[in-house]
């Protein structure tokens, strides 16, 4: 079951106009929250990012948290899944006539549930796979914008190189993943690129950033640049659906031993026992 416009509806009943503008002009925001045992984890966060994305594209924010929250309670009533992801988009809503920019249109809200699948923790321990390319995308990485296209590319790519992520590269230092935020850890400091415009503030960062803080591990929102990465003792990347993965190979080449470290377990391990809490 999805939530379309006010109504609880099967996937193929569910239908939105070809005027859509997020159909035409890809001019609407998202959201990806993850529930666990039909928990929805970190909420308010998820819908703070929302409120202030809308707020960026002036969208009116069709509901308030509590109404939010029941759409995803009833979507997640009707769900059979152990793990799972709300997918819930906003559009600037349906035009008359194609046009690059209109106002007081009713936003488009759809929401459906997707499953997150099991990592095995034999896969999870023995680390994932990168490769790095150029940024290449606009400078509002801020908005979670339904716009990907630049990151599909890159996660073709991935797709094709059969890697678990793309790391982007701008000017000289390390943005984010195609899909996530990027970590390193070099003499026990633990670094990720600052909250800018250059990258979307991952709700799963702010929380291993926090993490990493109960466990008095020094972090530094700071930028690192490709080599510091390439030469650092680990490094990790954080998603709302891949909550916290090892990275061990970069371009064909080890991260030193090629083994998830000891900094990315601590706080892989905390992070198990929130979910779980
Ligand atoms: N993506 N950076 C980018 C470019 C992302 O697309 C995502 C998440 C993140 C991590 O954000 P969070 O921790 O809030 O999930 C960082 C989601 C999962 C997606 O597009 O499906």
């Amino acid at each position: 079951m999805i939530f379309l416009n006010g109504k609880y509806l099967s996937k193929d009943d569910a239908k939105i106009s070809v005027m859509d503008r997020g159909f035409l002009f890809g001019d609407g925001v998202y959201e990806v929250i993850p529930v666990y045992q039909k928990k929805i984890f970190s909420l308010e966060e998820h819908l703070q990012r929302l409120h202030a994305n809308l707020q960026e594209l002036d969208i009116t924010n069709p509901y308030d948290n509590s109404e939010w929250e029941n759409i995803f309670t009833e979507i997640i009533k009707h769900s059979s899944f152990e793990q799972e992801a709300i997918y819930l988009q906003v559009t600037r809503g349906v035009m008359n006539t194609r046009t690059h920019y209109q106002e007081n249109l009713y936003p488009t809200v759809f929401v459906e549930s997707n499953k997150i699948s099991n990592r095995d923790n034999n896969e999870i321990y023995a680390g994932y796979s990168a490769i790095t390319e150029k940024d290449e995308r606009w400078s509002k990485c801020h908005i979670k914008s339904i716009s990907l296209l630049a990151n599909v590319l890159s996660i073709k790519n991935a797709k094709k190189n059969n890697v678990e992520e793309v790391i982007f590269i701008r000017d000289g230092v390390i943005t984010e993943g195609a899909s996530s935020n990027v970590f390193i850890v070099k003499n026990n400091q633990v670094f990720t690129h600052p909250k800018n415009n250059l990258i979307l503030p991952g709700i799963t960062r702010e929380i291993s950033i926090r993490i990493l803080q109960d466990l008095n591990i020094e972090v530094f929102e700071n930028s690192f640049t490709e080599e510091e990465m390439m030469s650092a003792d680990e490094i990790w990347i954080t998603s709302s659906t891949r909550e916290i993965l090892p990275i061990t190979s970069v371009n064909s080449k080890k991260i030193q031993s090629g083994k998830a470290g000891p900094l990315w377990e601590k706080v892989y391990l905390s992070y198990q026992s929130i979910k779980n809490g």
